[in-house]
């Protein structure tokens, strides 16, 4: 049996690579001899947005680089979409694998929908609701053409539950969890981050920024001036910047620069990331991935976003949103920086609400069940409906 997972972006890297170890195991434990087979769209290209990862989370290189680069989402999607048709008609899988939300996600789901060539959607079920992010609408087409739904979260079930596709839809647990505990044991031993920026654990903070509402000229100044203000005031603050926003900053149209208290850098790799964020004061971020990592590491997050994938964030007392209202954001960091530590959610089996630690497992035994082979690769929580 042959699957091919799409992947492009960044977070999806992240995703892969505890499902692309799980489908080995299960091969090695003669669960089902599954040949894991990557294509890379070529959606991020910088060295330090994508191989960075594959080295450090060790992902097999992928079979097939698509080279797609950057582009208008039309231009970007529409190339993705020809190319991986051609790469689907030449591998002819048995299932297609898409990751989260990106142009990616939806590129690799639309192409494989039209080859009649059944799709596993990892990371289901998510919504802001708000049909101006790009992501949100990648997340429905994605789910409404995919066959097997792996939900991350009940919050997700129960959005997929309301458009009616929960009868395919499983709640697996999160593989970010399993990402952070395979990890950040590695990331404290590997990473000389705090050592290189000369930083002492707890005494700054971690932002990043890549949302276009955040991005976008005409938002991005405000945004950074409210980054430069906490970090003047109240406690220094790393910055990787993302790509979009070094190349603002530098096209010229503006003459910002970041006050020393304000360290941009250029984008981390995940090991350096994850061991910044472990020992930060606090996290300010547009990013759903990380507004999880800050909970699971126990690092309190502000989310410069109006509305958040991740409620359970929220309700687990770790994370707040601001949007980008300067008032909202200085109130969260004088309450975070009074009151200390985040609520960290323990790996509980199937109480905790992003799983136990096991989704890969999970979610490559429900991809075998589809593909009609029996296995016993993951014990079943979750599965009412
Ligand atoms: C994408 C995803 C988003 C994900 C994010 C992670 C979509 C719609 N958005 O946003 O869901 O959370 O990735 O980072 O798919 N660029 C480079 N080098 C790179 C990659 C990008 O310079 O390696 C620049 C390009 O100028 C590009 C811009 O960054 O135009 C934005 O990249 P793009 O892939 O369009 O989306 P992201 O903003 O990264």
């Amino acid at each position: 049996m042959r699957v091919v997972s799409i992947v492009g972006a960044r977070p999806q890297f992240v995703k892969l690579a505890p499902v692309s170890r799980a489908m080995r195991a299960a091969s090695e434990e003669g669960e089902g001899a599954v040949e894991d087979v990557i294509v890379h769209t070529g959606q991020h290209y910088d060295t330090s947005m994508s191989d960075v990862f594959f080295d450090e989370l060790q992902i097999p290189r992928p079979a097939v680089h698509l080279e797609i680069g950057s582009g208008s989402h039309g231009a970007q999607t529409g190339r993705m979409l020809e190319a991986v048709e051609s790469t689907l008609l030449e591998t002819s899988p048995d299932m297609v694998v898409v990751y989260g939300d990106t142009n990616s996600t939806a590129a690799g789901a639309l192409a494989a929908a039209k080859l009649q060539i059944p799709i596993a959607h990892i990371e289901a079920g998510l919504r802001s609701f708000n049909r101006g992010m790009p992501e949100e609408i990648n997340r429905v087409v994605a789910d409404h053409v995919s066959d097997l739904l792996l939900a991350p979260t009940e919050t997700a079930m129960e959005n997929l539950r309301r458009e009616d596709l929960v009868e395919r839809s499983f709640n697996t647990g999160d593989v970010m969890l399993d990402a952070i505990l395979f990890n950040s044991e590695l990331a404290e031993q590997k990473s000389s981050i705090l050592e290189e920026m000369k930083l002492a654990p707890g005494e700054y903070a971690v932002a990043t920024l890549h949302r276009p509402v955040n991005t976008d000229e005409g938002n991005l100044i405000r945004v950074l001036d409210i980054l430069a203000e906490v970090a003047t005031e109240h406690t220094p603050i790393v910055f990787p910047a993302h790509p979009r926003t070094t190349a603002i900053l530098n096209s010229g149209s503006t003459s910002w620069s970041a006050p020393d208290e304000l360290m941009m850098t250029e984008p981390l790799g995940y090991l350096d990331m994850l061991k910044l964020l472990r020992h930060a004061r606090l996290a300010l971020t547009d990013s759903g991935g990380l507004q999880k990592e800050a909970l699971f590491l126990a690092t309190p997050c502000i989310t410069l976003r109006d509305e958040t994938e991740w409620p359970e964030t929220i309700e687990a007392g770790g994370n707040v949103l601001t949007g980008s209202s300067r008032d909202k954001v200085l109130n969260a960091v004088e309450t975070w920086l009074s009151s200390g530590s985040g609520p960290a959610v323990a790996a509980d089996a199937g109480a905790a609400p992003f799983g136990d630690g096991t989704a890969a497992r999970q979610i490559v035994s429900r991809i075998l069940d589809q593909l009609g082979i029996e296995n016993d690769l993951a014990p079943r929580w979750g599965q009412e409906k």
